[in-house]
């Protein structure tokens, strides 16, 4: 038995911290309170092989031509061939998906040549997972420490030994034998985002820091519809899957003239068609008319949008809702193997925040879910190949000095307030204007050259929590940018307008280092 710490309470880390617990001594530790994070407010669903004419063939199929030549086919196929005992695994710890007749509703969503979303609670899928995720955890036998921030990872004889944290009754450092971080993606590096406030990318940083492989960190995904207003809830894909079309302000139907699939394009094709069409408007969003479906199926499918909708001042059902894209999921990350494995002896990632290589350079609707669960399956298996290392931690424990300040009473762990301060709205600014949905040598070098600047004035013993984050969104703003300008081509997510058409010899990911770096 393993002492194992997971860091994160999303579908990833519930999942391998539930699944872990049989075997071993698992701490879940998380930055706000349980089930916090993107999962909770997905939508959609979750993308899996199981009606009689789909397979996992044809699901791979379509992952591998969204990851526009970058996917991992053997990490693809085992993403579409485990999927459905992932479904299975969710569903016997008591997900309740939303079912038709004797099987699951499957939904549409774009880019899949299929019906094969499950979600649950018509568009409440994320919350429902993290409803029965939850419980199991709450259940035992997983501790769970919450407001309790990664900040560092501690490295000892170039295996991981633990974690330094960031908890409200002080800084401590946690010794394992093994750490799983599922600390999810970092939309708040751009100013609009459908990510939730903890979404920082921290531990991506905290990897990269202690000499992980990060692969694939230009690649960041922007989703089509958000809705246009302050926070940029996310309009689910599944209500163009059901038919909505999107217009400019003309009324015009400008997908048509873009894509044959029109507003089932692949995302980065129609984020990319929504800010043209903007940009032609003076800027104004355009809108997503889903008018056609009828008031019973948008009431029945899609509540959670309706009601977010309705909380804008806008009547989904009955009336066009103005929408933009906004930064959604990041593809880059720590590198894996199938198994959750990164390059740091006793370090895993799993989710969002690992590189697996079955997204690409873009994501498929609804495989981020999917991933989180059949990878945390798998992690939590290959921790049983963990040594117990308590000679070599406690060694560690002895030699590690207490690095950050006491945090002061009122502290808490996590920076949750949607209000940016100046350092992290300038930085975001930048991210949006130079290493957004479009980029050029020029725009990139630009931002490179800011950030440099801003991380010069920030903090360089940050204690507080949201300069901790700042100092993770610098460092990974500046990651995003020196691959963004590495890459001189276009390719599914990332769109350089100096390069905008593929280049066969740029088919490859890029992995980078902190050692590379400082080579
Ligand atoms: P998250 O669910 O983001 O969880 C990360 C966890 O790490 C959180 O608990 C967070 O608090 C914790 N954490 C972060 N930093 C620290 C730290 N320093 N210390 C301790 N804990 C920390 N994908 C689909 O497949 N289908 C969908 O329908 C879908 N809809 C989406 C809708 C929205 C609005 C969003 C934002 C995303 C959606 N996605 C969807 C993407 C998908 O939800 C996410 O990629 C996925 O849920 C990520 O899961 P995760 O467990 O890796 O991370
Ligand atoms: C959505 O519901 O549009 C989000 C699906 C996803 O991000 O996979």
């Amino acid at each position: 038995m393993a002492r194992v710490i997971v860091v994160g309470s999303g579908v990833a880390g519930l999942l391998t911290a539930v699944r872990a617990s049989r075997r071993h001594e698992v701490l879940l530790l998380t930055k706000g309170v349980l089930g916090d994070g993107s999962t909770r407010h997905a939508q959609g669903g979750v993308a899996v092989a199981l009606a009689p004419s789909d397979s996992a063939v044809a699901h791979a199929a379509d992952t591998l031509r969204a990851g526009a030549g970058l996917g991992d086919p053997a990490a693809v196929t085992v993403l579409c061939e485990e999927g459905p005992d992932a479904v299975a695994a969710l569903t016997a710890l008591g997900v309740a998906f939303d079912r038709d007749g004797d099987g699951l509703a499957l939904g549409r969503e774009a880019a899949h040549s299929t019906r094969r979303i499950v979600h649950a609670g018509g568009d409440s899928t994320g919350r429902e997972i993290v409803r029965a995720l939850t419980a199991a955890v709450r259940r035992g036998p997983v501790r769970v420490r919450e407001h309790t921030a990664l900040v560092d990872l501690v490295v000892v004889d170039g295996s991981v030994a633990g974690v330094r944290v960031r908890a409200p009754d002080g800084a401590r450092v946690l010794m394992a034998d093994a750490v799983v971080i599922a600390t999810g993606g970092a939309g708040r590096l751009y100013p609009h985002t459908t990510n939730p406030p903890g979404a920082t990318g921290d531990g991506t940083a905290a990897a990269y820091r202690e000499g992980a492989e990060l692969a694939d960190l230009e690649f960041y995904q922007f989703h089509p519809t958000a809705l246009a207003v302050p926070g940029t809830p996310l309009v689910s894909e599944a209500v163009r899957g059901e038919g909505a079309v999107l217009r400019d302000e003309h009324g015009e139907r400008f997908m048509l003239g873009v894509h044959p699939d029109a507003e089932l394009a692949p995302r980065d094709v129609v984020a990319r068609g929504i800010a043209r069409a903007m940009a032609a408007q003076g800027g104004r969003p355009v809108v997503l008319d889903a008018t056609a479906l009828g008031a019973e199926l948008v009431a029945a499918r899609f509540p959670g949008v309706t009601a977010i909708c309705a909380s804008a001042g806008f009547d989904l059902a009955r009336e066009p809702v103005p929408v933009t894209p906004a930064a959604h999921y990041w593809m880059g990350g720590v590198r894996t193997d199938a198994s959750g494995r990164t390059s740091i002896p006793g370090l895993l990632a799993v989710g969002e925040c690992a590189r697996t290589g079955v997204h690409g350079a873009n994501r498929l609707a609804s495989n981020s879910l999917l991933e989180g669960a059949v990878f945390a399956v798998r992690a939590a298996a290959a921790l049983d190949e963990v040594e117990p290392a308590r000679a070599r931690t406690e060694r560690a424990a002895g030699a590690i000095a207490a690095p950050l300040a006491a945090p002061s009473a009122s502290a808490s762990a996590s920076a949750t307030t949607d209000a940016p301060a100046p350092l992290r709205e300038e930085l975001q600014r930048v991210l949006w204007r130079h290493v957004g949905l479009e980029r050029d040598a020029a725009g990139l070098e630009a931002a490179l050259t800011r950030i440099d600047a801003l991380a010069e004035a920030a903090n360089d013993s940050p204690s507080t929590a949201r300069a901790l984050e700042d100092r993770n969104l610098l460092l990974l703003g500046r990651l995003i940018a020196e691959a963004a300008l590495a890459r001189e081509e276009s390719r599914g997510a990332h769109h350089r307008t100096d390069h905008p058409a593929p280049d066969p010899a740029q088919a490859r990911s890029r992995v980078v280092t902190r050692q590379e770096a400082l080579a």
